[in-house]
């Protein structure tokens, strides 16, 4: 008997330390869709040490920091080359890369970096290839906690592996490679996988460790390309939970190639597509549109929606599209989008799409609230623009 609760007892033991490395290193990482800066959609090759520096204190003063903004993300071109241990090295842009963490994290926010699977990065720099466990341990060691890892170079090699099958195992097997050298390093490191959806990644992605993966090639500041990325989200929803999001690609808001309607439209589908969202902009010169767009409270918070529901297109008709994302109160999200340039009437019947029992509808960009009505409800839409409702139940039904 006493044998046997000692064995019950070290079998409880083990099981509760394997639901505690599993806490470490899983789920509660990007438990809502990440949220921060990345260095590449405005200063590409440029970003160096005070980039970074000046952008993690022009985070905390805009207030993006208290909005949920906390990674500060550097992208490509800040490596080096190896050290004759085979040690990852920044390049000159980055002198001392633990201090630049030591003072991202004195302003409550987070680091992050870049690599690749592959031999080479997208601009040509050293990959992890063959070097994974060592560059996980550095980039721990380092301070890191968000790391980027772009196949770029790796289709390369994927090109020379014979098959699509082997094409396919040798890129699955690299991300696997990254995933458990980030886990070994016990240092909780979101993993963002960057492969622009190759091989339908949203199927296999959170099987591979990824908090997120790029479903599109690169995102850029124009409204085609930013409609191409986010209309193409469509019947993506069931591939997201909490730990595991969808990634339509950086945010371009503040870059200057859209305007005020355009990157309304940009940040209320990325928020309905619960889509990380990664400022991409110069944080130290920021207009007050700027500010206001990506720190919108009723947007975060449907981006953030703690039930982790990714939202879906429910209509599309001409040029006039409706998405609704529900929400954990019960209610939904309604995003009502215009592809075309000229401003247009829309209805929408709540009952149609399952929100009868809605009590309160908040216009989010108009800041208004307004009661519900029964039967369709019609909206001027702006050109390239969008309505975005919050829609509140009143017999949550969750
Ligand atoms: C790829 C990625 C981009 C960026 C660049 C850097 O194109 O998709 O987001 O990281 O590489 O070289």
């Amino acid at each position: 008997m006493a044998l046997t609760s000692k064995y019950l007892w070290r079998c409880l033991g083990i099981a509760l330390l394997a639901l505690s490395v599993t806490a470490s290193h899983g789920q509660e990482l990007a438990s809502t869709p990440s949220m921060g800066w990345n260095s590449w959609n405005h200063f590409r090759d440029k970003a160096d040490d005070a980039t970074i520096r000046a952008i993690a204190e022009a985070m905390v003063t805009s207030g993006m920091r208290d909005a949920g903004y906390v990674y500060v993300n550097i992208d490509d071109d800040w490596e080096g080359v190896r050290d004759a241990q085979g040690n990852i090295q920044a390049n000159a842009k980055f002198p001392d890369m633990k201090a630049l963490a030591d003072f991202v994290h004195s302003k409550g926010l987070k680091l992050g970096i870049y690599s690749s699977p592959g031999l080479k990065t997208c601009a040509g720099y050293e990959g992890s290839y063959g070097h994974e466990e060592q560059d996980a341990k550095t980039f721990a060691a380092w301070g890191i906690d968000y790391l980027k890892y772009d196949l770029c170079g790796m289709r390369d090699q994927m090109k020379a592996a014979g098959s699509p099958e082997a094409a396919h195992n040798m890129m699955v097997n690299a991300y696997l490679k990254m995933r458990d050298a980030l886990q070994a390093t016990e240092r909780p490191i979101v993993y963002s996988l960057c492969q622009y959806g190759v091989d339908s990644v949203w199927e296999w992605g959170a099987s591979v460790g990824g908090n997120a993966w790029r479903t599109t090639y690169d995102i850029r500041d124009n409204y085609a390309s930013m409609v191409e990325i986010g209309f193409s989200q469509a019947g993506l929803a069931k591939f997201a939970r909490p730990g595991h999001w969808n990634d339509p690609d950086m945010l371009e808001i503040g870059n200057g190639g859209m305007n005020l309607q355009e990157y309304r439209t940009h940040i209320s589908l990325w928020a309905i597509l619960a889509a990380p969202l990664l400022a991409g902009n110069d944080l130290t010169h920021m207009t007050p549109e700027t500010v206001a767009l990506l720190t919108n409270k009723d947007v975060i918070a449907i981006d953030q929606d703690q039930a982790g529901k990714q939202g879906d297109r429910v209509s599309a008709v001409g040029p006039m599209e409706v998405w609704l994302r529900p929400l954990a109160d019960g209610g939904a999200a309604i995003g009502i989008f215009n592809r075309h340039p000229g401003s247009m009437k829309a209805t929408v019947d709540l009952s149609m799409l399952g929100l009868d029992h809605a009590s309160k509808v908040r216009d989010v960009w108009a800041g208004t609230e307004m009661t519900p009505m029964k039967g369709p409800m019609v909206f001027q839409v702006p050109g390239h623009g969008v309505v975005l409702l919050r829609v509140s139940r009143q017999d949550p039904q969750r």
